[in-house]
């Protein structure tokens, strides 16, 4: 009693001094998220200087959580706190049985200490990340802390983010730094997607050619790409993880998407025969062979491993995307659909997945596999996490399974069509029959799929949707924007102090748009900017722009056909993947050009001009550059609007028979001085093939040394015409994709 008075005492003559020499610092708003269930402030302030101590219960976890917090305290103020541990003025950590949900907590801020309340070491940490959303940011000799009492608990208890290192790799430093944040807005999982058919990641010692092989594959320009963890990494990622409340949940994709494993081992293939580690996005038809029994000696051989490295109680093996074309044709397939009694593939499909939750529940694991896994039926135990929607979920609930919820989470989506909003309003009670399996929720998790991200953009997809998802699934409520909105101010004070490259809330980082001006014989490349601090950096030899390459504020006027390169930076930093445009001289720019058949709306950004402005189409079909047609024929009349000299019309078309843009069949070239009379000039039979499902540019090309004189020049193509049967898209009408017509 008389020790605290003294406190007190001091405590307020201290405050006088120090209001007085301006160097206290106080935040009197409790700008926390997720927002916790209760916070009533009270009066006063706690002091925290060198003379606070930490106290806490003796087990070693709990002292390490005292130790986080001192760190953290240090770290964010610079006041390095006693280690004396029978001080007055201190912080408290302490069990309390009454608290039931072990992640639940109170936080109780008063004049003369901070306690800090939990039945568990779970709600421990999240209350001191909690103590650490509300101490001030700026250094100072002495922090006060407004009085307050926080009673809190989350609504749900699966919390996580997925990272895709398949298809583009990240690094150990990157993963920690996320798992930082993910720690600080309470996201108690992170689910580490490591293996795709575009690479193998993870080491596993009795097979080394997944790593050797697998982890790498050669890009459509001929580089090596790739990376892994060694067993080394993963296991120092996992600690990392637990000093900070984050379970890493490994996810070892079967029996799809696993193309890098089968190019490393092809004996465990339906086929049988050599594959390479593909550089091609999608869906891929070689899967593990579901006859062989090799298949799941090599499979239980894998995930023992991986349960030695990571002890959470979940192992995701994905499920998710398995094509059956394989297995309808591999006699060892039909062989254990015979033997086993198997209606078909799809029970195949459930039979392959049920041996695997047999063998991992016998080491005591619960498997979690995308909703797939529900095709032919799944054992009770079996969690699913949804991302094809609400009837999915349906599904999952019927058959009594517990889920989690990934599909309105997706944050590889274009944040202008998931924004910040949107994502802070999504309703998981939407799911129908939500109210009476409420147990069976979880909670739900935000994937970040990588086709299209790297490191250099993935935070700026991450952030600030996830502290939206952090408050979603922390609070289970819908709750009031603006006041989201307003705390997020001190959020993004403090991912700057981080050097996080957050996005925008409802925009792209980075849009682009070119246009030739044929009036001033040059093209226009406009940057629109996310943010209003971004510069765009260029250069114009192929390489990636650094923070030092020339700039432009809003846009640039190029007057020569040139390969350049753009990326957005700020602060220092690219912000974006780089895009590059391809110029080039053609004699038709400024020309008018008719078509049979109008280019389908949604390909011709660039007007019906598109086909010859001189900027040529990249590997990316929706790059605003290339123009399509499905169900027609490419048939384009070019006015060159009078007599002109050339040797040489080349037209390029795309194939990416995945997204249904197939080869014409027939390319025909015509030229004429009054649209009358034709004279052929090239028709060529390309062999289009539907069933090649690697991206490609064919360029179809007349030539000759003798210079043609035509006003009107005509490039007919005919359409590849229905899709086959086994076929993505069977029976549907393939697409033309052209760009660009060039007369010179
Ligand atoms: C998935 O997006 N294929 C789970
Ligand atoms: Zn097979």
């Amino acid at each position: 009693m008389i020790d605290s008075k003294i406190v007190g005492i001091r405590s307020v003559l201290l405050t006088v001094a120090l209001i007085a020499t301006a160097s206290i610092v106080l935040r009197a708003q409790f700008d926390i998220i997720p927002k916790p269930q209760s916070v009533r402030p009270g009066i006063g302030v706690f002091l925290l200087d060198r003379s606070t101590t930490v106290d806490s219960p003796p087990d070693h976890r709990s002292r390490e959580i005292a130790k986080f917090l001192a760190d953290s305290i240090r770290m964010q103020t610079g006041i390095s706190i006693s280690k004396n541990r029978t001080g007055n003025n201190r912080i408290e950590l302490r069990f309390d049985p009454k608290i039931v949900d072990g992640e639940a907590y109170r936080l109780t801020v008063s004049e003369s200490r901070i306690t800090i309340e939990a039945g568990d070491t779970k709600g421990l940490f999240w209350a001191v990340q909690t103590l650490r959303q509300i101490l001030p940011s700026t250094r100072g000799e002495v922090v006060a802390i407004p009085a307050v009492v926080i009673n809190d608990r989350p609504e749900y208890s699966y919390r996580g983010h997925m990272l895709d290192v398949g298809r583009h790799f990240f690094p150990v430093e990157f993963i920690k730094r996320q798992i930082d944040l993910l720690s600080y807005y309470k996201i108690n999982t992170f689910r580490w997607h490591l293996t795709e058919d575009q690479g193998w990641r993870i080491e596993i010692k009795k097979y080394p050619r997944l790593t050797d092989v697998g982890a790498w594959r050669k890009e459509a320009d001929g580089s090596k790409y790739g990376g892994f963890y060694t067993q080394r990494q993963i296991r120092d990622v996992v600690e990392y993880a637990r000093v900070r409340n984050v379970q890493v949940i490994p996810e070892i994709e079967m029996p799809g998407h696993s193309v890098a494993a089968l190019a490393a081992y092809p004996e465990y293939s339906c086929r049988q025969k050599p594959l390479k580690v593909t550089a091609e996005w999608g869906v891929h038809k070689d899967v593990f062979c579901a006859g062989n029994e090799h298949t799941f000696d090599f499979l239980k051989d894998v995930l023992d491993e991986v349960i030695e490295l990571f002890p959470s109680p979940y192992i995701h093996i994905g499920g998710d995307e398995v094509p059956k074309d394989r297995w309808r044709e591999c006699p060892l397939c039909q062989q254990r659909i015979r033997s086993e009694g198997l209606k078909d593939e799809h029970e195949l499909q459930s039979y392959f997945i049920r041996r695997i939750q047999q063998y991992l529940e016998s080491k005591g694991k619960t498997l979690i596999g995308w909703d797939e896994i529900l095709e032919g039926g799944a054992d009770r135990n079996v969690v699913v996490e949804v991302w094809r929607g609400n009837s999915e979920a349906a599904k999952a609930l019927a058959g009594g399974h517990r889920l989690i919820v990934a599909g309105p989470f997706y944050f590889d989506t274009p944040i202008k069509n998931k924004t910040l909003k949107e994502v802070f309003f999504t309703d998981l009670t939407s799911i129908p029959s939500y109210f009476e399996n409420r147990d069976l929720v979880l909670g739900a998790e935000c994937p970040l799929w990588t086709e299209h991200v790297t490191p250099v953009n993935a935070e700026s997809k991450l952030y600030p949707r996830l502290q939206a998802f952090a408050e979603v699934t922390w609070t289970g409520n819908v709750g009031d924007f603006d006041d989201f909105k307003r705390r997020m101010a001190l959020h993004y004070a403090h991912m700057d102090s981080l050097g996080i490259a957050y996005g925008p809330e409802d925009k792209a980082v980075a849009e682009y748009g070119i246009v030739s001006l044929p009036a001033i014989d040059a093209w226009r490349l406009t940057g629109v900017k996310g943010f209003n601090d971004i510069t765009f950096r260029y250069t114009t030899d192929g390489s990636e722009p650094s923070p030092r390459a020339r700039s432009f504020a809003e846009s640039l006027d190029i007057s020569r056909p040139l390969l350049i390169k753009v990326a957005p930076f700020r602060n220092g930093k690219k912000v974006d993947l780089s895009r590059s445009f391809t110029l080039t001289a053609n004699t038709a720019i400024g020309a008018s050009v008719t078509y049979a058949d109008p280019i389908d709306k949604r390909y011709a950004k660039a007007g019906e001009s598109a086909l010859i402005d001189g900027i040529v189409g990249s590997r990316e079909y929706n790059d605003g550059i290339w123009v399509g047609w499905q169900g027609a024929d490419m048939d384009a009349v070019i006015d060159l609007g009078r007599p002109r000299r050339f040797t040489s019309v080349s037209v390029n078309f795309l194939q990416q028979s995945s997204s249904w843009i197939v080869l014409p069949r027939r390319v025909s070239m015509f030229a004429s001085e009054d649209k009358e009379t034709w004279v052929e000039l090239k028709a060529i039979d390309t062999g289009a093939n539907a069933m090649d499902m690697n991206t490609s540019i064919r360029t179809i090309t007349f030539n000759q040394p003798k210079a043609i004189i035509a006003r009107y020049v005509r490039v007919n193509a005919v359409r590849f015409g229905k899709l086959p049967a086994g076929h993505n898209g069977a029976g549907g009408e393939s697409w033309i994709f052209a760009d660009e017509i060039i007369i010179r």
